[in-house]
């Protein structure tokens, strides 16, 4: 569909409005009295939301690629069927297949306190089948008010059962890692990516000093950044999910990554909402998953 007939089909006057973004991809832009957004239909993907009287809270990479067919760096990427590697197949791409994909606009709404719900939408198709085999039916509901509310629900569309693995691949923008502290996965053990080793439980706030690559399971919690500079914590709440991933590259992985620039990595901090390691999600044929990701701001007195 074309951004004209986008903007027939979806636009809202002074609120909702298709454009071509970054490389010429379709993007919406929503201004709303509560918040700013930006909304990429490649992966489903929102890249940009700021509260009205805030600064933003999602971390861009300014060399994000914004090609077809190449997953943007930053915001909040969609990972799924898997998360990471494919556990079997290094060949097929990391995170899944979805993330590089044109998403379809199903709805988009405005609720009467100023919330703006965008419903996007992917489908199984001939390519998705080549990858992984199954049928399924992948919905981002995204809510832009005040609090940014992320629902990805996965639908099992097949006349089999499948598995998943799945995460909202969320980019925090924060002012210097150094200063940042993450409140919540205190006495969760967790498998440490970098150091491939299973690892005990923090008793205290996590606060990163090198590269952090972690998977922490069987975790419902809510995370909260706790960022002074900012002089702002940034809470991430979850529901059907228990697993969170922490991540920030650091010097030199950022540095060999070619969309990445050199001096971004400690402005940003991955808390992903997710289910991966051994949290697996089964769906028999008709069956229905969903994950939410609330992300909220408040100011540090
Ligand atoms: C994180 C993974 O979720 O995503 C890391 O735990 C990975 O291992 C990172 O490096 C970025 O992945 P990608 O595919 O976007 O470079």
């Amino acid at each position: 569909m074309n951004i004209d007939t986008l903007n027939k089909q979806f636009g809202i006057a002074n609120v909702v409005t298709f454009t071509a973004g970054n490389g010429d991809l379709p993007c919406i832009t929503l201004t709303s009295k509560l918040a700013n957004a930006t909304i990429y239909l490649q992966g489903g993907h929102i890249t940009h939301w700021q509260p009205t009287g805030e600064k933003p809270v999602l971390f861009m990479n300014s060399k994000s690629f914004f090609e077809d067919g190449k997953p943007i760096r930053g915001g909040v990427p969609i990972c799924f069927p898997w998360f990471g590697a494919h556990p079997t197949n290094e060949k097929l791409p990391a995170h899944g297949i979805v993330r590089a994909k044109q998403w379809e606009v199903e709805s988009i709404t405005q609720d009467p306190v100023g919330n703006v719900i965008v419903t996007l939408l992917t489908k199984s198709d001939q390519a998705s089948y080549d990858l992984w085999p199954f049928k399924f039916e992948l919905r981002h509901i995204i809510t832009v008010g005040s609090t940014l509310n992320l629902n990805l629900q996965t639908q099992n569309t097949d006349d089999k059962e499948f598995k998943i693995t799945q995460a909202l691949h969320t980019y925090l923008a924060i002012k210097n890692i150094h200063n940042v502290q993450i409140a919540g996965l205190e006495g969760c053990p967790y498998f440490d990516k970098v150091a491939t080793a299973n690892t005990h439980a923090p008793q205290s706030p996590l606060h990163l000093t090198g590269e952090f690559d972690s998977v922490f399971c069987d975790t419902q919690a809510t995370c909260r950044v706790i960022d002074p500079d900012m002089g702002r914590q940034i809470s991430v709440a979850k529901t059907g999910s228990d697993s969170t991933i922490v991540w920030n590259p650091w010097i030199s992985k950022s540095a060999k990554m070619q969309d990445m620039a050199d001096h971004e990595w400690p402005q940003m901090l991955c808390i992903e909402t997710a289910n991966a390691g051994h949290n697996i999600i089964t769906l028999k044929p008709g069956d229905q998953h969903e994950m939410t990701s609330m992300i909220s701001v408040t100011k540090l007195g």
